[in-house]
């Protein structure tokens, strides 16, 4: 008989991606242990998050880190729990953290052939007021034996072979790419395992939502004035609707799940953005790419960019092709 009311044989991330490896004959299952480690990261940051107004981990710790933010208690908490289930997986070299002003090397017992890039909690300023928040990760090939060095990554993006981020929202979400398409399988807390429920996901060619933090309006290069105002006073047809949680994670999810245009754009205040190119900038748009969609920096395509320092900041426009073209029409 059949039981209607458990699956019997669920399709977990572990399953997933091993099948993907078993399916690629030069694999020998390293990136696999590794996604394993993060995913562990992951499934305790969530619950850490959904526990931190009883266990005092709301709040800040009183210091600010090298981006110039006062840090958050679970900004600590998550990169702890990053860096050791990185670093025990024997199969990371190197990481660059958001919470770290240097490269983390690892040392030679543990160390192994990728490295990592990482926003353990994005959406800090959204952790007080439950507002969904998420981590962040992109994942590169190391391309020699010698010893691990911070130049490593200052490569185009394009070099990443895996892409993720998760989402702390009414659900726990993991979305990943390791660039045969994008895949989001969601936390059941219950048996601790991440289900696959939304198989190759792709991003409509054009949306009806628009994300940017207006606040910054005053600031804003001329292209994004003139290409907002279009957004809300368009020749024809009904203007967009406008949408912003100020957790990137989010507001990228809804952008690959609904379709439609994120935008961090460079501001007179800060002239190169504020989104981070190895851990928050560049994952993104390879996610959003594999989706079918296209992410700029309204003058280069944000894969091709080169960083010059491991915290590189660049703008950001990302989602629905047709939206984004849209908006390049503006940056002439
Ligand atoms: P983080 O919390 O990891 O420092 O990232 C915050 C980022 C990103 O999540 C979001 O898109 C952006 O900050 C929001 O910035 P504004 O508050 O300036 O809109
Ligand atoms: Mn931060
Ligand atoms: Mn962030
Ligand atoms: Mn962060």
């Amino acid at each position: 008989a059949k039981l209607e009311s458990m699956n019997t044989d669920t399709m977990t991330v572990a399953r997933f991606v091993l099948e993907e490896q078993k399916a690629n004959p030069h694999a020998t299952g390293s990136f696999t242990i590794l996604l394993q480690s993060i995913l562990t990261a992951i499934k305790a940051v969530s619950q850490a998050v959904r526990r931190a107004g009883f266990a005092q981990l709301h709040g800040k710790v009183g210091v600010t880190n090298v981006q110039g933010e006062e840090v958050a208690k679970l900004d600590v908490l998550a990169n702890d729990m990053f860096v050791n289930m990185l670093k025990s997986s024997f199969e990371v070299g190197l990481m660059i953290s958001e919470e770290d002003e240097s490269v983390i090397e690892v040392d030679l017992k543990h160390q192994g052939r990728y490295i990592v890039c990482f926003d353990p909690l994005d959406g800090s300023s959204n952790i007080d007021c439950l507002v969904s928040i998420g981590s962040i990760f992109s994942i590169f090939k190391r391309e020699t034996a010698d010893p691990v060095n911070q130049n490593e990554v200052l490569k185009p993006g394009s070099t990443m072979i895996a892409a993720g981020y998760a989402l702390y929202g009414n659900a726990t979400m993991v979305v990943l790419t390791s660039g045969n398409g994008v895949n989001g399988f969601t936390l059941d807390p219950s048996i601790g395992e991440f289900i696959l429920t939304n198989p190759n996901i792709q991003i409509k060619p054009k949306g009806k939502i628009f994300s940017i933090n207006e606040g910054y309006a005053a600031f804003w290069e001329e292209s994004v004035t003139k290409y907002i105002h279009k957004c809300k006073f368009p020749e024809s047809g009904s203007p967009m609707n406008a949408r912003y949680v100020g957790s990137m994670v989010a507001d990228v999810h809804r952008t690959l799940v609904y379709g439609g245009i994120f935008l961090y754009p460079a501001n007179k205040k800060s002239p190169k953005g504020k989104l981070r190119y190895l851990y928050e900038a560049a994952p993104m748009a390879f996610i959003i790419e594999q989706a079918g969609g296209k992410a700029t920096t309204g003058k280069k395509r944000i894969l091709d960019v080169v960083p010059e320092n491991i915290h590189d900041r660049v703008p950001v426009v990302l989602g629905s092709t047709q939206d984004v073209d849209e908006y390049l029409s503006f940056c002439v």
